[in-house]
């Protein structure tokens, strides 16, 4: 897979210090001026993923572009979501999509269809190893805590047929403290057993980050590889993403073409005509500048298509700022606002 930029910068020492100057003086000419604030208060984290996609190399992007994670693997930056994809076409439209070129798979336990994703793989011709392959721990598990958090990654990989999952994400951070920690210890024994290469959370909110951060620092282990969220133009989170890049983890965006539901906007419509290219696409293209991991669901083999054929074109600085809002309009679910 393609490497972008100066992600080897997880490596240690005198090289880092070095890479992350270059990193620096490569965002100090980057042209976003949001991310350049965020970039002013970084700590020393040894890897800023974003720091790839910010600068002039977005537009060198291609489907086998990745970003790199803490624990070192890669992550190709456009993902196959598989949510509400029926266990009965599963593993034909993911086979479609492997096809297409996509070599990474959003899935969950929720969703109902580990098992034929994972079968799609080895249907494409392709090995394990050549995809990278999600899935998350149901609220109903991680809710009850560490012991039904651990049932249900065996259970994830008994379905899926597999060895291992390149991520493991909690699902949503409802529970309580004792059942969110608890979930977490489970990933982090997971990970060193191998079960899976990387682990995160998705949907936790600020209050949620945290506590699993306090969590984390008193020695429980783990990083915060991931974050997966709903992001789009009417949904930013900037506090939360800039909260975890500053950490050195991937903000993976899904419902990225907002469920289908903003296709009439006036500035997706302008932008579509301008670059000639449909209003998911636009979307899609927005979210990989962003620097996101955007992971567009389909079910239809020609959206399939059209969702990966997003790497010939580039949205220029101003068109980003326009498509840009201060809106919170989730069309999802939003548990990033459940107390702790
Ligand atoms: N962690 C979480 O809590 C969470 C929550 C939601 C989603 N996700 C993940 O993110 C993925 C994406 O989110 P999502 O599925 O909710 O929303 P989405 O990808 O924004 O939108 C999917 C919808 O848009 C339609 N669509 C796809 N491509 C299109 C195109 N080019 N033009 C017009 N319509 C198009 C699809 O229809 P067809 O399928 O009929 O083509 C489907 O109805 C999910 O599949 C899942 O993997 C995670």
């Amino acid at each position: 897979m393609q490497r972008l930029g100066q992600s080897g910068a997880a490596c240690s020492g005198e090289s880092r210090a070095g890479d992350d100057e270059r990193g620096r003086a490569e965002i100090a000419r980057s042209r976003d001026a949001e991310y350049l604030s965020v970039l002013s208060s970084l700590p020393e984290s040894p890897i800023y993923p974003f720091a790839d996609l910010r600068s002039s190399m977005a537009r060198t992007l291609t489907i086998k572009s990745t970003q790199k994670l803490l624990s070192g693997s890669e992550m190709p930056v456009l993902g196959y979501g598989v949510y509400k994809t029926p266990a009965s076409v599963a593993e034909e439209v993911t086979v479609e999509a492997l096809r297409v070129g996509y070599r990474h798979i959003d899935s969950a336990a929720a969703y109902g269809n580990e098992n034929q994703v994972a079968a799609a793989i080895k249907s494409a011709g392709l090995a394990r190893s050549d995809v990278f392959l999600t899935t998350k721990i149901p609220p109903a598990a991680s809710a009850s805590g560490y012991e039904a958090a651990r049932q249900s990654i065996n259970d994830s990989l008994r379905q899926a047929a597999t060895e291992y999952f390149d991520l493991i994400l909690i699902h949503a951070p409802f529970g309580g403290k004792e059942a969110r920690l608890g979930s977490w210890r489970a990933l982090v024994e997971a990970q060193r057993a191998g079960k899976t290469r990387s682990i995160g959370v998705s949907n936790f909110g600020i209050h949620h980050l945290k506590e699993l951060d306090a969590y984390i620092q008193s020695g429980g282990g783990g990083q915060i590889e991931v974050g997966q969220y709903e992001i789009h133009p009417w949904l930013g989170r900037s506090e939360v993403v800039e909260w975890l890049w500053k950490r050195g983890a991937v903000v993976q965006a899904y419902c990225p073409i907002v469920r289908n539901q903003r296709g009439d906007e006036p500035i997706l419509q302008e932008l579509s005509r301008k670059y000639g290219k449909t209003p998911a696409q636009v979307l899609i293209r927005w979210s990989l500048q962003k620097g996101f991991v955007p992971l567009p669901k389909s079910v239809t083999p020609s959206r399939i298509k059209e969702n990966a054929d997003v790497f010939d074109f580039e949205l220029g600085e101003d068109d980003m700022a326009r498509l840009t809002t201060d809106k919170y309009e989730p069309c999802a679910w939003d548990p990033t606002v459940s107390p702790l």
